[in-house]
């Protein structure tokens, strides 16, 4: 079924209770070290969600969605803001923005259905387009650590009826080609170095989502990854969602 943005992805947030309290409670204490940044690129913005909140931490904000209802949204929404630059693209390329030109890259709730070949040609466009020392961050899928796992080999009839059940959680259509694993060494191929990985329970038990955080720096000549296994994510959603609804005043 296609999705209508009738609510703009604001339902996205419920666990957080809304977007706001995700963006101050679970994002930017995670990217707080990388802000403000003179310039910044959000790679699939959907209906601005997030760009909503990254537009006040810098003089430039680049955004590319291959979708161009998206793009077109974006430009209503943002209409006032003129250092919101809006693109629409392949899926695939940053050919629009000049090399050595980004500080700070970031994508959230999108890169997770994207498969290796895509996140593969973002990083290698983020290789050029970051300045050297430029930070990235990127929310996407670990759904490959359980890919081969005999949970995955069940009939798919009696998954259902597990996951129904609450025995077992579901993938939310996580990308089954793409693991933190991977993308630590897709990031050095491309000369990139990820600073930190942190994997999350995306809405169930197991870590099908990793954030990594990464710098255009030369991997042989840095610190090893600092890698968390956060088996408490939708437990901190939950505390923030909490904190969200106490009456103000
Ligand atoms: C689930 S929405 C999330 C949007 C936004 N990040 C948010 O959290 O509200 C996914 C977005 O990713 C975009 N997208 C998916 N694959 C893409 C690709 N390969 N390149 C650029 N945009 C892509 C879609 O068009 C859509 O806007």
């Amino acid at each position: 079924m296609k999705y209508d943005w009738k609510d703009a992805g604001e339902e996205w947030s419920a666990p957080w209770g809304t977007s706001a309290a995700q963006w101050f409670g679970a994002i930017l204490p995670r990217i707080r070290a990388f802000l403000p940044a003179e310039t910044i690129l959000e790679i699939a913005p959907g209906f601005g969600r997030w760009t909503y909140y990254l537009k006040d931490y810098c003089q430039e904000l680049w955004i590319v969605d291959r979708a161009e209802k998206c793009i077109e949204e974006c430009r209503r929404r943002f209409a006032v803001d003129s250092h919101v630059r809006c693109y629409v693209n392949d899926g695939r390329s940053l050919s629009m923005i000049p090399d050595a030109s980004i500080d700070f890259m970031f994508s959230f709730d999108s890169f997770v259905h994207t498969d290796r070949e895509v996140v593969e040609a973002y990083l290698c466009e983020l290789g050029t387009k970051l300045k050297p020392g430029g930070k990235g961050f990127i929310h996407h899928s670990n759904f490959g650590e359980y890919a081969n796992s005999l949970r995955e080999r069940l009939p798919p009839a009696l998954t259902k009826l597990l996951i129904k059940a609450e025995i077992l959680d579901w993938a939310h259509h996580r990308n089954p080609s793409m693991s933190a694993d991977l993308f630590r060494h897709l990031c050095a191929q491309q000369g990139l170095h990820c600073l930190s990985q942190e994997l999350v329970n995306w809405r169930g038990r197991r870590l099908i989502d990793c954030f990594s955080s990464f710098t255009r720096a030369d991997p042989s000549k840095q610190k090893p990854t600092h890698i968390i296994r956060n088996r408490n994510f939708m437990r901190e959603a939950a505390l923030i969602r909490a904190k969200s609804q106490i009456p103000k005043g």
